[in-house]
């Protein structure tokens, strides 16, 4: 590069990323300017105090304006759409769970796929709400995740800040307030030479996650700063998916059989029935969640199958049955 692009340093020194995660923040608000593409959900967690919220509003804010707030979580699909519609980026703060249907509307966010909701007080209008827009989510635990929802999402993980370096928040603003033009700045100079590599970087790529137009950017943007974002972020997603696998009974169920002395050496094939009765009966069906019926487990192993085959745990259907119905298989390859 002829000219360094990057003035990033106020903005490091004001938010308490680590070398590992600025990048990834930094590759989230590159993403967040740039109109229709899929973007990754940015999610701060860690430890009480560690400055989430404050780190959420600053990161959102270098976009939204210095003040914007963050929001609190809707309690329904209906009260999303206006909170959504209140800005460009959709910040959500303190979040301590994620119930299904915020899953499904945050995948669907992401994507921008519409979403219809019925009218209030009438029988048969409908709302029809688009949206495709950056989101950021703050929260200690948000328990478990579904695997669709974690395969979009970008886990930040803030450190503790030490006493000596937590500042006041009236210090903090009137600091990030002072900073934010040259911030946006640095931020906008940094996005036209990552635009400017995007084509070559979508060139060099030849293996893309879920995300694809968010790969081809962080790729874009460890070419001009000499970064390893991508592979952070594969690092980062890997994790996530452990905590996906641990928190889903099936998965759970499903990974301790697979890494047992009991599973056959050269995979197990037999009906989904069949599969039920043992995992049911190697403890399975005290775990709170279980599914009740061999359908149910097989909707909810094909739901997990991608997660599963991260780790080596390949679990689908065969061709060929018995005269209990049609055939399943699960083979275990340990990762090299
Ligand atoms: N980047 C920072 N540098 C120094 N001090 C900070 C920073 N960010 C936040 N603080 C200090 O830490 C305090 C706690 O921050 P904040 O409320 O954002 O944490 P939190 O993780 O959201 O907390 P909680 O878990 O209670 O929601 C702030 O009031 C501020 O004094
Ligand atoms: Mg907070």
């Amino acid at each position: 590069m002829a000219e360094e692009p990057l003035n990033l340093e106020e903005f490091a020194a004001l938010l308490p990323f680590t070398p590992e995660t600025l990048p990834l923040a930094v590759g989230w608000l590159l993403a967040a300017l740039r109109p229709g593409m899929p973007r990754p959900v940015a999610y701060l967690t860690g430890e009480q105090g560690t400055g989430k919220s404050t780190s959420g509003q600053m990161l959102a804010g270098v976009i939204e304006g210095a003040r914007a707030p963050l929001r609190q979580a809707p309690e329904t699909l209906r009260d999303l759409g206006p909170t959504t519609a209140a800005g460009w980026v959709l910040a959500l703060d303190n979040l301590s769970g994620m119930p299904g249907w915020l899953s499904d509307a945050l995948c669907r966010i992401v994507t921008g796929d519409a979403q219809v909701t019925r009218a209030l007080y009438t029988d048969d209008d409908v709302n029809v709400l688009t949206y495709q827009r950056p989101v950021l989510l703050t929260g200690i635990d948000l328990g478990a995740l579904r695997n669709d929802l974690a395969e979009r999402m970008l886990p930040l993980e803030l450190q503790p800040i030490p006493r000596h370096k937590r500042r006041t928040a009236g210090a903090l603003w009137a600091a990030y307030e002072r900073a934010h033009p040259r911030i946006l700045g640095a931020l906008l100079d940094l996005a036209a030479a990552v635009w400017a590599e995007l084509p070559h970087a979508a060139a060099e790529l030849t293996e893309r996650p879920r995300l694809a137009d968010f790969a081809e950017l962080l790729h874009a943007l460890d070419r001009v700063t000499g970064w390893h974002s991508l592979d952070a972020v594969t690092g980062a997603q890997d994790a996530l998916n452990d905590a996906v696998l641990d928190g889903h009974p099936v998965a759970a169920a499903l990974r301790a059989w697979a890494l047992s002395p009991t599973f056959p050496a050269g995979g197990w094939s037999g009906t989904m029935t069949e599969l039920h009765d043992l995992l049911g009966d190697r403890g399975g069906k005290f775990t709170k969640g279980w599914p009740q019926t061999p359908a149910i487990l097989s909707a909810r192993i094909t739901h997990i199958a991608p997660a599963l085959r991260s780790r080596g745990i390949h679990a689908g259907r065969v061709s060929g049955s018995n005269k209990n119905g049609k055939l399943w298989a699960v083979t275990y390859t340990p990762a090299p």
